[in-house]
């Protein structure tokens, strides 16, 4: 019944606004040259109360109204006095980087600047760098910032088609959030109605799983994961099964949600491929009301579009059903080295110069200050040792350290994530490139990295380098049945570069981080090519034309399949497709003035 009135409902205002989209309810006029407090207006439609009074009845009690992650050490909530909760408190300072803390939040950002609305500064941040700074929080005023006012706790399709419906009528626009993870803040808005999809945590293992409608096409060992599993979770779960997820290097980040939609890497993607390479069925509810199963036999376009071209963008996911792989031993080589300037330059051409054959055999993981964590799941023990030759030369030979090991996925997630993976609760923001393989394939091309890696380092730190395949080994990742940019395909590195600001910089220091990181892209965008691909979940948030940067050839088709399932444009996030431009998102700082 309330699938029909959504559908009544949607046809009248698609009529009504001859598919145009609709403005969302909150002023936008920002002038950040002022100060600008109050000129950022949450307006809400009148009646408000009334409809969301009428929306919790129809979604049993599970609309939330949220407060801001580190209001307990505040005695200041919206200039009104609160009492601290000590208690509460205090575990917030204990595990305000901690992952599995984080996540368990509505209003949390592992991004902690997304929690805040930079724009204006209104925040309830901690010190990251040190939570128990009292200076942060003793006598200053706490304030929602970039958070959703109210929020679902989605539980099942009807939730989210209630939703929808309550979106078109009072004109509020949406967004999910499953992990907070995401590095552009997509995952929050203020004045939206958050879909929370972190407590969908079911998990089936499927010995022999037939996507729906797909009974001739054979069957696959598969893991059903709910949208709000997190990798931890995954793994754990696959290893008691004995089999091997394939996955993010990460604890906390989900499975379904931001990682799937976008892309998704992990270190073992050189050999197995990308989260959109391995997926196999994902069941969504559209923005037209539809609860649907997406595969290759069924909404084949929705299932395309979803292998891609973003989360928060096509509808919410409650379900997404994965390949695993044989549990088999993974090699390790963890080599250290001390990273002096004149090893670095060292360091960086053994990496440039080998990277072509380590692709070849499997190499996967990441390069970072300490020296390099990589893993491959083809060679033996020594073949493994044998490739990795000049690295460990070079490391011997400089007091470095160096490490093999051979593991099960599992315990090698459980020994080296957690001083391994992307620290969460600071305030971060980064940009990054996929680099071509053919600039590994010429000595100019390869001096060339070299200098950019010498020159991203002196500027922001040392670079995150991500291998991946240029030619993926398996039968996976065929360009054209995805929609990531085609160039994942033809590239070998993923690189990253990254920097952070303290809790209390001003406006102009944060926008100072975010241009700098912009920068340092446009030198990276010199090197691989004016046309070169990046992944859009760990882009700059400024990139320069998103649109080609993201997509590629596949963005037209995307735009087509976002008109067809969001025909009014309910979902939207920042640089996502059909995301309604800047001036729809208040908070982001402006660049240009
Ligand atoms: C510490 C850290 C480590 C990371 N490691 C990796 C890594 O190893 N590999 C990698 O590829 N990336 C990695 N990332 C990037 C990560 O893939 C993105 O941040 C991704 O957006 C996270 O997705 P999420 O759903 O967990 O997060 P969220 O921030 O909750 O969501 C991200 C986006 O997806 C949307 N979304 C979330 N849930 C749903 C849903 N159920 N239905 C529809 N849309 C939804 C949101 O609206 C938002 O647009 C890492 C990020 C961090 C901060
Ligand atoms: C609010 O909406 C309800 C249902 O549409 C209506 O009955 C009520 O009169 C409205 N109240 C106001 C103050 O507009
Ligand atoms: C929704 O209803 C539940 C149960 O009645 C209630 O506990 C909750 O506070 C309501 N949510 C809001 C935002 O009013
Ligand atoms: C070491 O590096 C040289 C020069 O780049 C290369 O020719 C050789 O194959 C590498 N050897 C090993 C064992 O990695
Ligand atoms: C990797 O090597 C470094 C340097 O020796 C060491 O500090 C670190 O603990 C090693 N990692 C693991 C998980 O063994
Ligand atoms: C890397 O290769 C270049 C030639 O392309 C060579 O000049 C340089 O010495 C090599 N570096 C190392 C550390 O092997
Ligand atoms: C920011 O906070 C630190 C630590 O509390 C303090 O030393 C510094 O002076 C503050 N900076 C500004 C601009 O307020």
């Amino acid at each position: 019944m309330r699938r029909a009135a959504l559908k009544s409902l949607l046809v009248a205002l698609v009529a009504r606004t001859a598919g145009g989209l609709l403005q969302p309810p909150v002023c936008f006029d920002l002038d950040q040259d002022v100060s600008v407090d109050q000129q950022v207006c949450w307006e809400l439609p009148a009646n408000y109360t009334y409809e969301l009074g009428s929306l919790n009845a129809t979604i049993d009690g599970r609309l939330r109204t949220s407060s801001p992650f580190s209001l307990p050490c505040f005695s200041n909530y919206n200039g009104i006095s609160v009492d601290r909760d000590e208690q509460l408190c205090s575990q917030i300072q204990t595990n305000y980087r901690n992952h599995a803390f984080r996540v368990d939040s509505f209003s949390s950002s592992m991004n902690p600047q997304y929690e805040t609305c930079i724009a204006t500064g209104s925040q309830c941040l901690l010190d990251w760098r040190n939570p128990r700074n009292p200076e942060a929080n003793n006598g200053i005023s706490c304030e929602l910032g970039g958070v959703a006012e109210f929020y679902i706790d989605v539980h099942n399709p009807g939730d989210v088609q209630a939703a929808y419906l309550f979106a078109a009528k009072t004109n509020t626009p949406l967004s999910i959030k499953n992990t907070g993870h995401d590095f552009m803040g997509r995952s929050h808005r203020r004045g939206s109605l958050g879909l929370w999809t972190h407590n969908l945590d079911a998990m089936t293992y499927h010995p022999a799983f037939t996507p729906e409608s797909c009974d001739d096409s054979g069957s696959f060992r598969a893991i059903t994961v709910g949208a709000g599993v997190t990798f931890d979770q995954v793994y754990k779960f696959a290893h008691d099964n004995d089999v091997l997820f394939i996955g993010g290097y990460s604890q906390s980040v989900g499975v379904s949600g931001g990682w799937l939609m976008g892309g998704g890497h992990g270190v073992l993607s050189p050999v197995f491929g990308l989260g959109v390479d391995r997926v196999l069925q994902i069941k969504i509810v559209t923005p037209d009301g539809e609860y649907r199963t997406a595969n290759a036999c069924q909404n084949p376009d929705l299932f395309w579009a979803l292998r891609g071209g973003g989360g928060g963008t096509f509808g919410v996911v409650l379900e997404s059903t994965h390949l695993v792989e044989p549990n088999i031993p993974i090699q390790i080589a963890n080599i250290s080295y001390n990273p002096a300037p004149a090893q670095q330059r060292e360091f960086f051409e053994i990496l440039v110069n080998d990277s072509v054959r380590w692709a070849g055999l499997g190499w996967g993981g990441h390069a970072n200050r300490r020296g390099l964590v990589y893993m491959n799941p083809l060679l033996s023990p020594t073949e493994a040792q044998e490739s990795m030759g000049n690295m460990t030369a070079f490391a011997r030979s400089h007091g470095g350290s160096v490490n093999f090991n051979t593991l099960p996925w599992y315990d090698f997630f459980e020994r080296y994530i957690t001083e391994e993976q992307a620290p969460v609760g600071t305030l971060v923001t980064l940009g990054s490139r996929l680099i071509p393989k053919a600039n590994f394939q010429t000595e100019a091309g390869r001096a060339q990295l070299v200098e950019l890696l010498i020159k991203q380092s002196a500027a922001l730190g040392f670079p995150n380098i991500i291998p991946l395949a240029g030619t993926p080994m398996s039968r996976l990742g065929v360009p054209g049945e995805t929609s990531v940019t085609p160039k994942w395909r033809s590239a070998l590195w993923h690189l990253v570069t990254t920097a952070w600001w303290n809790y209390n910089s001003t406006l102009e220091e944060i926008r100072g981080t975010y241009g700098r990181v912009h920068d340092m892209v446009q030198e990276m965008r010199k090197v691989a090519g004016p046309d070169s691909g990046v992944y859009m979940n760990e882009g700059d948030v400024y990139e320069t034309n998103h649109e080609e940067a993201y997509w590629g050839e596949n963005y037209a088709r995307l735009v087509q399949v976002k008109r067809k399932y969001d025909p009014l444009g309910l979902l939207a996030c920042w640089n996502c497709i059909g995301s309604q431009g800047a001036a729809a998102f208040p908070c982001y700082p402006r660049l240009d003035v």
